[in-house]
Order: structure tokens, then C-alpha cells, then sequence
């Protein structure tokens, strides 16, 4: 039985996964700031503008005009998406309050926000973003799988294809929760190094149910002008690139917490 998948807008990366992601999937894209986890997520949607589906991003850590600048430098036109009633873009209290605006990093605000956005936009195929979800776990990273499952649960039957970003970082490993990489279908997961005194970026799918995907870590590039760009397979030993041991043992410790704040919580 062949599988409909969706065209991430890179085709070196579509190549990756078999021809891409297949429809109805929640892909986690995980990685260190400024690794590319948003340049991804732009190309995705930019794609789905182009194929006809119906395009939702959810921004909350930059504003609306930040995502549709940085979409302008790689030759995509965003404004005239959301003009022409292709893309709605949502942001958390960045700017202007509007009817696009969640007032608060509220799981439960941010899914009916998205069904109100889905039902502006029509029926039919869809493609969400939402750039991060770790945001709304934050002040309570125990919650982190509780609130993935609830996002992918109750957006499942609206046609979505979701890419869902996760950031963690050396000083705040304990705000990563480990949650969206379980429940998620696919994980993408980006990395980066200092080598020779340039910073190197990597890409690597670590999971895509029901795809026979690239094991290989690439190295990537984001060009002006251009985006994201696969530059090809690369041979690290695994040192030069996984997380330092002290930031492994802090994610340890923090996700053995919230494991226990889970049993002992009744949401
Ligand atoms: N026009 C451009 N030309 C070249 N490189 C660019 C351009 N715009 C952005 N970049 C590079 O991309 C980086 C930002 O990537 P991106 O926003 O995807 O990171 P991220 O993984 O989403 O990080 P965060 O977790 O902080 O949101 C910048 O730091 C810069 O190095
Ligand atoms: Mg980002």
C-alpha cells in the first residue's frame, strides 16, 4: 500500500524520506537555537502554499513579522498567502492583539485556535506548524507528553500534517521535556559544532514511522537567499556532535522528575 506523503519544500530532504512526510503525521523537529528548527517549518509551510493545503503557524517565540521577513529572505511570499486566504499565522502576544493573537502559552487555547483557523481556511488537507510547543511547558516540563498527546489527539481528525519544534539548551536542559519525542510519529533533529572555528550545522532524522529514511547525519547550510540547504552525509565520530555528558545526566535527572511528578498528578 503506497502512503501519501507531504513534500517538506527541500528535495534533497524529501529524498531522505522516501519522498517525504506521510500525511496525518506529528513530527517532532528538535535541536540547539539557531540550528534551523524555524527555517525547516518556513519551507514546510512554504510548500503546502504551493501544493494548495491549507497552511496554520503558530509563532511564539518571534513575531509574525519576524517569521514573514525571514520567510521574504528566502524568496517566500507570506503576506500574500495570508491575503489570499492560504495561510493564517498565530502568534502569542508578540505584537498587535488581533483574532489571530493566544493571550497565554495555554494548550487548550492554542488547539481551539487552530480549529477556528482551520475553519477560516476550508476544508481539506493541512499543514500546521507550531514553532514551539515546548513554550507551552516551560514553567511545567512534566507536562510536556500529556500536552503533545492532547495536541496530536484532538487535532488528528481536522487533516493536519504537524511539525512541532522542541528546543533545549545547555543551560535550561530541565525546560526540554521529553514528551513531544514519544508521542511524536517522526523526529528530526538538528545539531551543531564549532570546527575549525566555524560553526558546522547537522541534520538527522532519527525516527519516521512507516519510512525507509536516511540513517546518515547531513550536514546542512542556510543560504541567503536560499534556506535551508543539504550539503551531504557526513562522517562524525558521535563526540564531536552528541551533548555534552554533564547536559545528558541533567536531561537524565530532569526527565526521571517529571516522570515522577506524572504519577503523582491527575490531570
Ligand atoms: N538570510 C539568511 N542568510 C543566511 N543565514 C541565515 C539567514 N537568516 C537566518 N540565518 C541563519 O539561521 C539561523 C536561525 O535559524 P532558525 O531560526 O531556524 O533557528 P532555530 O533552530 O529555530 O533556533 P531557535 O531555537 O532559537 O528558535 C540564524 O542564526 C542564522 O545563522
Ligand atoms: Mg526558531
Amino acid at each position: 500500500m503506497s502512503i501519501e506523503r507531504l513534500s517538506t519544500g527541500i528535495p534533497a530532504l524529501d529524498e531522505m524520506l522516501a519522498g517525504g512526510i506521510p500525511r496525518g503525521f506529528t513530527v517532532a523537529v528538535t535541536g540547539e537555537p539557531g540550528t534551523g528548527k524555524t527555517i525547516l517549518c518556513i519551507h514546510f509551510i512554504a510548500q503546502g502554499i504551493r501544493d494548495g493545503d491549507k497552511c496554520i503557524y503558530v509563532t511564539t517565540e518571534e513575531s509574525r513579522e519576524s517569521i514573514i521577513t525571514q520567510a521574504s529572505q528566502f524568496g517566500f511570499d507570506f503576506s500574500r498567502a495570508i491575503s489570499e486566504g492560504k495561510l493564517v499565522l498565530i502568534d502569542a502576544l508578540m505584537g498587535v492583539e488581533d483574532q489571530w493573537t493566544i493571550k497565554s502559552l495555554n494548550i487548550e487555547e492554542l488547539v481551539s485556535k487552530i480549529i477556528e483557523a482551520k475553519k477560516t481556511l476550508g476544508y481539506g488537507r493541512a499543514r500546521l506548524v507550531i514553532d514551539s510547543l515546548s513554550a507551552f511547558w516551560l514553567d511545567k516540563p512534566a507536562m510536556a507528553r500529556r500536552h503533545s498527546y492532547f495536541v496530536k489527539k484532538v487535532l488528528y481528525k481536522w487533516d493536519f500534517t504537524i511539525l512541532a519544534t522542541s528546543q533545549y539548551a545547555i543551560t535550561t536542559s530541565e525546560a526540554f521535556g521529553w514528551g513531544i519525542e514519544h508521542i511524536a510519529d517522526g523526529i528530526i533533529r538538528f545539531r551543531r559544532h564549532v570546527k575549525g572555528g566555524t560553526l558546522k550545522r547537522y541534520i538527522l532524522i532519527e525516527k519516521m514511522r512507516h519510512t525507509p529514511h536516511s540513517l546518515s547525519m547531513h550536514e546542512i547550510m542556510i543560504e541567503h537567499g536560499k534556506g535551508l540547504v543539504i550539503l551531504g552525509p557526513v562522517e562524525e565520530r558521535r563526540e564531536d556532535i552528541a551533548l555534552p555528558k554533564k547536559v545528558m545526566e541533567k536531561i537524565r535527572r530532569a526527565s526521571e522528575k517529571a516522570q515522577l511528578e506524572l504519577a503523582g498528578d491527575s490531570y
